[in-house]
């Protein structure tokens, strides 16, 4: 798990009583933490941290509409929403689907970058960029093509983990990832001849037309839930035979949903259709997790859609 965000109130008392109340929640004493920061958020009524966990806990008490309200009052409180309140009201269906929080990713990763890649590849046993290795190889040896590519572009590049994996079979690669955190990881790899911070669809808006042969996201397309839009620039911006790869959580429903791990996931439908929509065509849609959680592994697909 990622270290917790905490932004102070600067209300000393106020974040006092935060600390005790969270100090109770590890307990299991919640009703004991509600508690305490409902005094926190009566001292500082702006107290997003405060507001939040209020939230989480009102919900595991099953207090669904008291955890709506303090999760609309942290989102209120951080014009940001750094602590991706927006995502827990989408998950108890007090708010439509919408696109993740650009400042909550962020904030995510920047505290996540120096343990990264130990959690994920210790913790959570990663196995993204094997995944998408593995599929791009198939693909290439089905169309009879050699699995070289001149340029690629790695979307939510993280720490290099993908460019790591394809570093024999890429010429030049170029990463863009909407955290500054990561972005710093990835540059002391040196295995990017560019780095942008940004995010990925924007960051494929500024390329040219035809100019990579391969797009990767290595369990990136998991924060973004219209991947229609993605894979529509990533088109463009491929060579005509170039390939787009990524993988994605999935899930037994339909369409795009938030899961507990507040991560979009996505349903095989959705996602042929989403490559349809941006004038690709599937050359593979396999079943494969792409990690743990909780020492399970969470079901998944990888997915290499071509260019034609
Ligand atoms: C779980 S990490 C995976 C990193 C890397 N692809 C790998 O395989 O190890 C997800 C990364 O995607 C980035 N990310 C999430 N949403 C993004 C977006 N909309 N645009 C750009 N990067 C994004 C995060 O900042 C994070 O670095």
């Amino acid at each position: 798990m990622p270290p917790r965000l905490f932004l102070s109130s600067g209300d000393l008392l106020a974040d006092r009583r935060f600390e005790f109340a969270r100090d109770l929640q590890l307990k299991g004493d919640l009703v004991a933490a509600a508690d305490l920061l409902d005094q926190a958020v009566e001292l500082a009524p702006r107290f997003a941290s405060a507001w939040f966990t209020l939230g989480e806990i009102r919900e595991l008490l099953g207090e669904s509409d008291a955890a709506i309200e303090a999760f609309r009052c942290a989102r209120e409180s951080d014009a940001l929403d750094r602590h991706g309140a927006n995502l827990k009201l989408m998950r108890l269906g007090a708010e439509p689907l919408a696109e993740m929080p650009k400042a909550y990713v962020q904030s995510l990763f920047d505290q996540y970058a120096p343990r990264f890649d130990q959690a994920l590849l210790n913790h959570l046993d990663y196995r993204g960029p094997e995944l998408l290795f593995k599929a791009v190889l198939a693909v290439r040896a089905a169309a009879r093509k050699p699995a070289y590519f001149d340029r690629a572009i790695d979307l939510g590049c993280g720490t290099g983990l993908a460019a790591a994996a394809f570093a024999r079979q890429v010429g030049e690669f170029v990463g863009i990832d909407l955290s500054p955190g990561m972005i710093e990881r990835a540059r002391a790899t040196g295995l990017y001849a560019e780095l942008e911070v940004a995010d990925m669809l924007e960051g494929l808006r500024n390329r040219g037309d035809a100019s990579a042969d391969l797009v990767l996201a290595g369990d990136a397309m998991v924060y973004v839930s219209d991947v229609t839009a993605v894979a529509s620039e990533a088109r463009r911006v491929l060579v005509p035979g170039g390939l787009l790869a990524f993988t994605v959580e999935t899930h037994a429903g339909d369409g795009v949903i938030i899961g507990n791990g507040l991560r979009y996931a996505h349903d095989a439908e959705y996602l042929r259709c989403a490559m349809t929509a941006a004038g690709l065509v599937v050359a593979h849609l396999e079943a494969a997790s792409p990690r743990n959680e909780d020492n399970t592994p969470v079901p998944g697909l990888v997915v290499v859609a071509t260019k034609t």
